[in-house]
């Protein structure tokens, strides 16, 4: 019937079947044949019942969303599901994979959903700063109420068959094949007879409803939703659904999901969405991959251990090796205590938690490496030890095995040489904990190979990591970033900031927390050591170390913390203390408002990512989006320093940089070319490239 949808017969069955590859999205060369094909069976008296499935890997997955921000071309998803309600026969959609936002909306407008017992249904739209804005917030109450809606609609998290069909939303679950069981689902139904009620006109979800409770656990998700817009109007859309007539909700839907779809929120998230997807794409994409089975770990530390962690979450049997028994084990030890609190959490059953323990190996001999397909190091961040281990490796590694490093800052290229197979070795930069932030900085040296590089990046997707290739400079695309952005932190208190303003100009531009709440929650001492080795100082931060103020880890910090708290309160001893070292520097106070803040901290971070890139340390601007968006927690609703940075106006960046680079003479406030260019183009990629 079309290249992207077939129409077959199983007697007086019809069954559409969608085949838009790879997840048979309702582009509109899907659409147009789909209401063609309905209308024709509608009117088809030789047919007793309709089926709706997908060809390949999963049902509906959505509406195109290359689509949005362009004029929608008709029939639109509404306009379907609404003939799809004017059909008296029965209408059955055969739901295997995942049926998700307009996918599950188009299945919500048939009278029966079947489902396969594996299948994930949800509304995930939210996480594209969106609404379901083809009817889902109205329907989806009326079978499963509207609390559970609700939970389902603002966080966008899938549920499986099972919960489906307990729930309500799913008529019957099936092992096997879906089609003949759903043929005969259909048959059956039909010869029953109707009338057959179309969801929009059943209610039994409603009739419960307890406005009060919905409103208190709307208000819940609205605190959470951190200045996003798309939570609370997925809240407000459920409510309708409860308070208003059908065709009035609905309409609501739509007027909302209009203002979500053209709003900066969204087309940031969207951007991330692509942004995601495209970071994990290398030039050759048919570049063969090696095979990994064993995965070695050295160093049974914070990193060693959560690294570790996520490879054995990913089925990944894991080598853990340490300097000595007594380090070994305690490694260990924190490696079980860490899957009993999953099981305490009910995260994790008890029988997967001894089966993700019997991955583990211990040894303190390196010669247990030699089975390792891939050895990640995460000992000491010191280029002595790190050489050392890597010449061992080089000595016992098996021909091929590739060789990493979690090294934050140190350079790879010089680590590489310390072995005689340089092509084998790379970084990868895990996250701390390692085995719960999703980003990784897969860092390709100037010899690695392509064939490494790519079995790396397949991996990293393979144990649930968003990954980003990056190339070797001190602190790679992420820390050194940050480094840029911090670099006026301690600039702002001397002058007059708090702690707690500045951090309050972060949580209020999006952020989970500012720059000095993460300082105590990752330990100020690392940062000490770290600029003690480079022969550098910050007064403030040096000088609370010296007083064994190392953040949450010893109670108190750059803030106060309360015995088993981690709620941050301002400490008079530290304003003090700033204040004193201003004066003995001869700095008088002012007053500073979050505009100066925001500028002096993130408009050199959107600088150091423009160097990054005109350095080619990041392949695309999109890239480095990834990297905050995931790694250090900068709002998905600005789409990344980079997409922000257009948001925000290049230009307007450029101007108050060169005001500040003109009152301090600091280089991080130097405009990078690259940022010029971006103001003059509008787009990173065009200023690459010109
Ligand atoms: N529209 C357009 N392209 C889509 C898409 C969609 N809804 N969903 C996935 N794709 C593309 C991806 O960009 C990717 O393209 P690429 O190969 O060129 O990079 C390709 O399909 C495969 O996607 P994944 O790599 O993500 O494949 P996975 O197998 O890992 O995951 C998935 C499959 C779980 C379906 C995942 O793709 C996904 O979550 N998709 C988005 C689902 C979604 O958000 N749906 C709601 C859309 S908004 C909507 O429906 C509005 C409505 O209410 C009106
Ligand atoms: P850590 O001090 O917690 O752990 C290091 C471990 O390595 C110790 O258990 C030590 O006994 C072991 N070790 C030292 N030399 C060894 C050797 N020759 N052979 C085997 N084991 C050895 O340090 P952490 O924090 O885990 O850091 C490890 C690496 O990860 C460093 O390069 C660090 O820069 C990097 N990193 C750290 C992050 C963090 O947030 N802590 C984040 C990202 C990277």
């Amino acid at each position: 019937m079309s290249d992207f949808l077939k129409l077959n017969r199983d007697g007086d069955v019809a069954i559409v079947t969608i085949d838009n590859p790879p997840v048979n999205a309702l582009s509109f060369h899907v659409r147009e044949p789909l209401m063609k094909a309905l209308v024709g069976l509608r009117d088809d008296s030789s047919v007793a019942a309709i089926v709706i499935a997908c060809a390949g890997r999963t049902f509906v997955a959505g509406a195109d969303i290359t689509e949005f921000g362009k004029p929608v071309q008709q029939p639109d998803l509404r306009a379907i599901v609404a003939m799809l309600e004017t059909i008296a026969k029965p209408t059955v959609a055969a739901i295997h994979g995942t049926a998700l936002g307009g996918g599950l909306e188009l299945a919500l407008g048939c009278h029966f959903r079947v489902a396969d017992a594996g299948a994930k249904l949800g509304l995930p739209e939210v996480k594209l700063g969106l609404l379901p804005g083809g009817g889902g917030t109205v329907r989806l109450p009326r079978l499963v109420g509207a609390v559970k809606a609700l939970k389902m609609i603002v966080s966008g998290a899938p549920i499986g068959a099972a919960e489906a069909h307990a729930a309500g939303l799913v008529d019957a679950v099936f092992e096997g094949d879906l089609t003949t069981h759903v043929v005969n689902f259909a048959r059956e139904i039909a010869r029953k007879g109707g009338p057959f009620t179309p969801v929009r006109d059943r209610d039994e979800g409603l009739g419960e409803t307890d406005l009060a409770a919905f409103d208190a656990e709307a208000a819940d998700l609205a605190r959470k939703a951190r200045g996003l817009e798309a939570p609370i109007a997925c809240a407000q859309a459920v409510r309708n659904a409860v308070t208003l007539p059908f065709d009035e909700a609905l309409a609501a839907e739509r007027a909302l999901f209009a203002g979500l779809v053209a709003s900066d929120q969204s087309r940031a998230q969207r951007h991330l969405f692509f942004a995601e997807r495209e970071a994990a794409k290398l030039p050759g994409k048919d570049t063969p991959k090696r095979r990994i089975g064993r995965v070695g770990v050295i160093g049974a530390g914070t990193m060693g251990g959560g690294i570790a962690i996520a490879f054995a979450n990913g089925g990944y049997p894991v080598t853990l090796l340490e300097t000595s028994q007594e380090a070994l084990q305690r490694g260990l030890a924190t490696i079980d205590r860490n899957y009993a609190v999953s099981v305490s959490r009910g995260s994790l059953t008890e029988d997967a938690r001894r089966q993700r323990l019997a991955q583990f190996k211990g040894s303190t001999d390196y010669a247990d490496l030699t089975d390792c397909d891939l050895i990640v190091e995460a000992v000491f961040e010191d280029m002595a030890v790190k050489k050392e281990v890597f010449g061992k490796l080089d000595a016992i590694a098996r021909p091929g095995a590739i060789l990493a490093t979690n090294t934050s800052y140190l350079d790879i290229n010089e680590i590489a040489a310390s072995t005689l197979r340089p092509q084998d070795v790379l970084g990868l930069h895990f996250f701390s904990p390692a085995n719960v932030m999703k980003l990784l900085e897969i860092v390709r040296a100037e010899k690695t190979a392509p064939d490494a590089l790519a079995t790396v990046v397949d991996l990293a997707r393979r144990i649930g990591k968003v990954a980003v290739v990056v190339g070797v400079c001190h602190g790679f695309v992420g820390n050194r970033m940050l480094a840029a952005r911090g670099a006026e932190s301690e600039a702002l208190l001397l002058e007059g900031a708090t702690p707690r303003q500045i951090d309050q100009a972060f949580t209020d531009f999006g952020w989970p927390m500012g720059p000095f709440q993460m300082g105590d929650l990752a330990g100020l001492d690392i940062g000490w050591r770290n600029r003690k080795a480079r022969g550098q100082t910050a007064d403030i931060a040096d000088t609370l170390c010296e007083l064994g103020r190392f953040g949450q880890k010893t109670g108190r910090g750059f803030y106060l913390y309360e015995a088993g708290t981690r709620t941050p309160v301002p400490d008079p001893e530290v304003e003090a203390l700033i204040r004193d070292k201003a004066a003995e520097k001869g700095i008088a106070p002012r007053t500073i408002g979050a505009a100066e803040i925001i500028e002096r901290t993130l408009y050199p971070l959107v600088n150091e990512g423009a160097k990054i890139l005109e350095e080619g340390i990041a392949a695309r601007a999109s890239d480095i989006d990834v990297v905050w968006v995931n790694g250090y927690g900068f709002p998905i609703g600005k789409g990344g320093p980079m997409f922000w940075a257009g948001l925000e106006g290049a230009g307007k960046i450029i101007e108050r940089l060169e005001y500040w680079h003109q009152r301090t003479g600091k280089d991080v406030f130097k405009p990078a070319p690259l940022l010029k260019r971006m103001a003059e183009t509008g787009s990173w990629e065009a200023g690459a490239t010109a």
